[in-house]
């Protein structure tokens, strides 16, 4: 059966796109439901609908201090569409367990560093800080402790001499959109190994 994939986004949204054109590219085991935004202005809201997939918009700043209220928004839209695997694609909020809990084994991440290595924020610059010869992206299936859950695979790139936090995440996000794509084909496939690019 064709899994029904949703994808949560907060800014560009270059990964989604990487997903849904290769899930629109034939002979793919899943099928984009839902592109939703916490934030109105995400530019990947419109880059979904001009690839014809359905959007929604749950703002985060109404709920202010309410986050299991900001995740019960959320849930009503997955409601809506039913979707069988749910993809974080440079989604800037943290869900909490009671989010999380039910969508175990059925939500995947995509992170920009060789996890366990710099989880959360700054990880180029955290890489590059710490002197890395080599870098690069992980996807993992999500666990409510944050960037923690198995991965499923990854991606190195080297780390060059003269390399700036802004060249080395240009060099890994390239990775990233052949590494999401690749590992959400082969989940929805039903093959949970591990794998590297
Ligand atoms: C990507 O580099 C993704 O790995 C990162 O945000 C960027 C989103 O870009 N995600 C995280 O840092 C999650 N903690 P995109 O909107 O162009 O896909």
């Amino acid at each position: 059966m064709i899994q029904r994939v949703a994808i949560f986004i907060s800014g560009g949204g270059s990964n989604m796109v990487s997903l849904v054109q290769d899930m629109l590219s034939g002979g793919h085991p899943a099928t984009p439901v839902l592109v939703l935004a916490n934030d109105a202005d995400a530019g990947g809201l419109k880059k979904a609908a001009d690839m014809g997939v359905a959007t929604a918009v749950v703002d985060h700043r109404p709920f202010k201090g309410d986050r299991p209220a900001f995740e019960a928004a959320l849930q009503l839209e997955l409601d809506k569409v039913q979707p069988d695997i749910l993809c974080l694609a440079g989604f800037m909020r943290v869900l909490t367990e009671g989010f999380v809990a039910p969508w175990e084994g059925r939500m995947l991440n995509i992170h920009p560093s060789l996890l366990p290595k710099y989880k959360g924020l700054q990880t180029h610059a955290r890489a590059l800080e710490a002197g890395e010869t080599e870098h690069g992206c992980s996807v993992h299936l999500v666990t409510p402790a944050l960037d923690d859950g198995p991965i499923l695979g990854q991606a190195r790139v080297p780390v060059l001499a003269d390399d700036t936090p802004d060249t080395l995440a240009a060099r890994v996000l390239e990775q990233e959109h052949r590494l999401y794509p690749a590992a959400l084909r082969r989940f929805a496939a039903g093959d949970r190994t591990r794998f590297d690019l």
